[in-house]
Order: C-alpha cells, then sequence, then structure tokens
C-alpha cells in the first residue's frame, strides 16, 4: 500500500472515503464536525439515532454523502476522549482498516492522525496508522497456484493541514516497520525446503545490494570449523543443508561508534533432532527462524531510514534434524569459547548455535548486544503469546527494551536472570549441560546464553510466544521488528 500526506482542509478536499473519529456520547472529532458540516449533520443523526456508538473500534462506513468532493465516510469509535490509551488508538486503527478491506474503495483520507493519544505525539500516530493499516493486507501466496484476489485500498492519506513535517517523520517511520515486519512475516511464512540457511544467507546479500552502506559476509561450515564453532556445526552435523553464519553490517555513523549488535537464532527447521519432536504441530517448527527473519527486517528498516548508528546482525542458520550423524544425547561438544557442553536433549539446539555466535559478536566490540530467539516452548507456558520474554545482565538495556516496547505496542515482560538459576546447568561430564531441567525453562535457557555474554551489556528475547499465531489464522507476526526499530529510533534521538 502507498502512504501519504494530505493537508488540504477538509471543506476542500477529495477523496473516495474520508476516515473520521467520533466518541462515545455522540460526540464527534474535530475532522467529524467539518464533515458534518459539509453533508446535512448526516453524522450527527447517525449517531443520534444509535448508528454507532463510538466504542473503542466500532466502524460504520457510510457508503453515500450528499457531497461530490468527499464520496464516503468511515467512522472509527475511539471511546472516551479522554481516556484515549496508545492500545486503544492502534485497536481502532486497526479496525477501521480491517473494514476497508472488504471493501471496493482504492484510496482512502485518514484524519485519525490528529486525534489526542495520551502520552504520544503525532509523528507517533501517523507510525502506529502506517503499521496498522499495512498489517492486515500482508498475503503469503508465494505457494498457492493460483492468484490470490487483490484487495481494493491502495492509497491512504495521512491527513494534518499544520503539522505536516511531524506526519511526514511517522509516516516513513511507520512504512521501514512495516516493510521490515512485511520482511519478516514473509521469510517466516516460508516453507523449510525453501527457506533454507542457504536462502537466509541469500536474503541477506540482497538487502546488501539494496543499500549502499550495508555490507553481508557469509561464512561456510569450513570457516566456522576454523574458528572452533564446536557447538553450532554439531547441530548442523545432522542436516543435509550445510549452515551459514551471516552478518550484516549496516554503517551509519562514524567508524569509532561501537555497534549495536542483534543476534537472531536462525533454525530453519527444528525436529528436535535424536530428541525427536512429536508430530503433532511439528509443521511450525519452520517458524524457528523468526529470530533471524526479525534481524533482517530490523536491518533493512535501519538502512531504509539512515539512522545515525552502526548496527551488525549475526544469524546463526542451521537445521536441526534426526540423521547417523546427529548429536546424541550425552555427546560432549567444545564451543567457540572453550566451555564444553553435554547435550542431554538435542533438541534444545538453539542456545548450541547461539552460543557460538554470541562469542563471535565479541569481534565487532558491541555497544550492546541483543539476541532473538524462539527458545523455549516454556516461554508460552510462563507468558502465553501477548509479552515476548526478556532477559538479560544489564537493567539500562532492559529498561531501555521495556520503554521501547511500550511505545512499539509490541510488549515484553522481564525475567529474573538470578544466579541461583545456574545451578540447574550443572554437568557430571562436561563445563554445563544443554539442559536446566522442567522448572523454569526460559530462565535456565537464558542461564545458558549468559555464560558467554560476560564481556559485554547483553539481552536476550524470548519470542517462542510471540513471533507467529497458530491455529486458522496461523502465519508469522514479524515481532518482535516493531520494538527493536523503536529502541533503535530511541538510541538515535
Ligand atoms: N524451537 C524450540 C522452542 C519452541 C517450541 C518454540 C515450541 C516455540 C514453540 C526449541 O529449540 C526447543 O525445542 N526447546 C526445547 C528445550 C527443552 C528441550 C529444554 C523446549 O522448549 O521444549
Ligand atoms: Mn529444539
Ligand atoms: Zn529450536
Amino acid at each position: 500500500m502507498d502512504f501519504l500526506l494530505a493537508n488540504t482542509p477538509i471543506e476542500t478536499l477529495e477523496t473516495e472515503c474520508l476516515i473520521v473519529a467520533v466518541f462515545e456520547n455522540e460526540q464527534l472529532s474535530p475532522a467529524a464536525k467539518t464533515l458534518d458540516s459539509l453533508t446535512d449533520s448526516i453524522i450527527s443523526k447517525m449517531l443520534q439515532r444509535g448508528d454507532i456508538k463510538g466504542k473503542v473500534a466500532d466502524t460504520l462506513l457510510i457508503n453515500y454523502l450528499p457531497n461530490k468532493s468527499i464520496q464516503r465516510a468511515l467512522l472509527v469509535g475511539l471511546g472516551d476522549a479522554d481516556k484515549l490509551s496508545a492500545k486503544k488508538f492502534r485497536r481502532a486503527v486497526a479496525s477501521a482498516a480491517n473494514t476497508l478491506k472488504t471493501t471496493q474503495i482504492g484510496s482512502a483520507v485518514c484524519c485519525l492522525t490528529e486525534e489526542n493519544v495520551i502520552k504520544q505525539n503525532i509523528s507517533w500516530n501517523a507510525r502506529q496508522i502506517v503499521e496498522a493499516f499495512d498489517a492486515p493486507f500482508y498475503q503469503f501466496n508465494d505457494c498457492k497456484s493460483k492468484a490470490a484476489d487483490k484487495f481494493s485500498l491502495a492509497q491512504l492519506s495521512l491527513h494534518s493541514v499544520t503539522e505536516t513535517d511531524a506526519v511526514q517523520t511517522g509516516l516513513n517511520q511507520g512504512l521501514a516497520i512495516a516493510q521490515g515486519v512485511s520482511l519478516a512475516k514473509h521469510v517466516s511464512d516460508l516453507p523449510g525446503n525453501i527457506c533454507t540457511p542457504t536462502y537466509l544467507a541469500e536474503q541477506a546479500v540482497k538487502i546488501a545490494e539494496q543499500h549502499p552502506n550495508v555490507t553481508a559476509e557469509i561464512l561456510e561450515e569450513a570457516d566456522m570449523q576454523k574458528l572452533g564453532m564446536g557447538s553450532f556445526l554439531s547441530v548442523s552435523r545432522g542436516s543435509r543443508q550445510p549452515a551459514k553464519l551471516i552478518t550484516l553490517e549496516y554503517k551509519g555513523a562514524d567508524a569509532a561508534t561501537q555497534p549495536i549488535v542483534f543476534v537472531g537464532k536462525g533454525l530453519t527447521f527444528d525436529a528436535g533432532g535424536i530428541s525427536l519432536k512429536p508430530g503433532a504441530g511439528m509443521d511450525e517448527m519452520k517458524y524457528d527462524m523468526c529470530g533471524s527473519a526479525a534481524v533482517l527486517g530490523t536491518l533493512q528498516a535501519a538502512a531504509e531510514l539512515q539512522l545515525p548508528l552502526n548496527i551488525v546482525g549475526i544469524i546463526p542458520s542451521s537445521e536441526n534434524m534426526p540423521d547417523g550423524d546427529a548429536n546424541k544425547p550425552g555427546d560432549i561438544v567444545t564451543s567457540m569459547a572453550g566451555l564444553t557442553i553435554e547435550i542431554l536433549n538435542t533438541d534444545a539446539e538453539g542456545r548450541l548455535i547461539l552460543c557460538d555466535a554470541l562469542t563471535y559478536a565479541k569481534k565487532y566490540n558491541p555497544d550492546v548486544v541483543i539476541d532473538l530467539a524462539t527458545l523455549t516452548g516454556a516461554c508460552l507456558v510462563a507468558l502465553g503469546r501477548v509479552p515476548s520474554g526478556l532477559l538479560g545482565n544489564d537493567d539500562t538495556l532492559c529498561n531501555d527494551l521495556q520503554s521501547a516496547s511500550e511505545t512499539a505496542l509490541d510488549s515484553v515482560w522481564r525475567l529474573p536472570l538470578w544466579d541461583e538459576y545456574q545451578d540447574q546447568l550443572k554437568s557430571n561430564f562436561a563445563d554445563i549441560a544443554n539442559i536446566g531441567g522442567r522448572d523454569a525453562g526460559t530462565i535456565t535457557a537464558a542461564c545458558f546464553l549468559s555464560r558467554f555474554t560476560k564481556d559485554y551489556q547483553w539481552a536476550h528475547l524470548d519470542i517462542a510466544g510471540t513471533a507467529w499465531k497458530s491455529g486458522e489464522a496461523k502465519g508469522a507476526t514479524g515481532r518482535p521488528v516493531p520494538l527493536l526499530v523503536q529502541y533503535l529510533l530511541n538510541r538515535a534521538a
């Protein structure tokens, strides 16, 4: 969808559909009032008649107006005008987008840009409108033999007569985020036989080719062997697809500026290995690369916005398969950091590839390192599918992520990474075991990673519950791209 700015006053505006807010108790937003005065009070009459109550996310499409230049109106409920929270605003905008999705309307002008949202500014409104309108129009059609029906809505203009610069800024940010989310969803939704480690490497190279200050580097298994990545390589041994260590580097600041480093788990299929997963729902383990997809989406967004930061994305990518040469329970491997690991469950493979990537990250002299991983089913048990799990060794970094998540409406919830949990990783035969037993699985997985991140400020996002949806609406969400781009925007400000 194309997003534009509309700065023409409503009195002289021409559009197929004007999107305006109404509130509870028959209150009209300023834009709705203006439209009301141009249309024989149609809007206030409909409110009086009770056709729309004005509750949050109520919508009413008025398909004909006695006004030649504004052909239709979409009324959107925002609840109580004084209590318009960020979440309610987002819900209402999403509802407007979903209503327009089912119509023949090709372009619309959105006046929700101008509403007052608690604690937010007009750039935030613009950013959220673009994100919320883009998301429902995402389709995954690559593998269907018949072309899917196209949606009519192709253009949305954000209305503001006076604050055009702030709206344009938010619009550009929203577009970069929406495109990053879309990219992440697309590579995640691709099946495991198409989206292999080699495919992910090709996508990184493509992003580098499209942006002058982004470079990609792909390490092969032989290179990783030389670096001593015995833990990572042990996971890929059971797969016929060669593992890749993908690095994307974006340079938006001077060479002396320490980079923000993202590390994304890129398991393009996790069958569990010899500790084979049960069959039901195993197809969803194609999504075990959603962390890496978010790294690609975030780096693309940062490059589109030309943020004044240095950013590195590191993606260890592999499959985890059962095979005669695969890891066996009890095997002991040596990580790049020199720590030996007893593999008590081959299905706890994410940490085995991440630990070597986290050691490798030191080479970039990072300011902070943030890893993103569909790491534990236990995260779903603890937090469900609402927030991503957040753990880390630095309060400032964790607080920064927490606050970015609130702005981006891409929530996280912090779990403790206390020393008391470290004991669960004791091994009789190696330095550390790769599992910590039944209790606190998300925390002990992070404890494992923490053994490899002592030299820098580090945070870990467990996105097992948030990176995709199951059931009828099965599909990737593109999370946590909005959170990460917001974090970068905050760092750049
Ligand atoms: N990729 C999975 C985690 C996962 C499972 C994410 C289900 C989302 C939904 C990970 O590699 C894994 O298998 N973890 C194990 C760890 C256990 C063996 C300690 C798990 O969560 O069961
Ligand atoms: Mn696994
Ligand atoms: Zn996994």
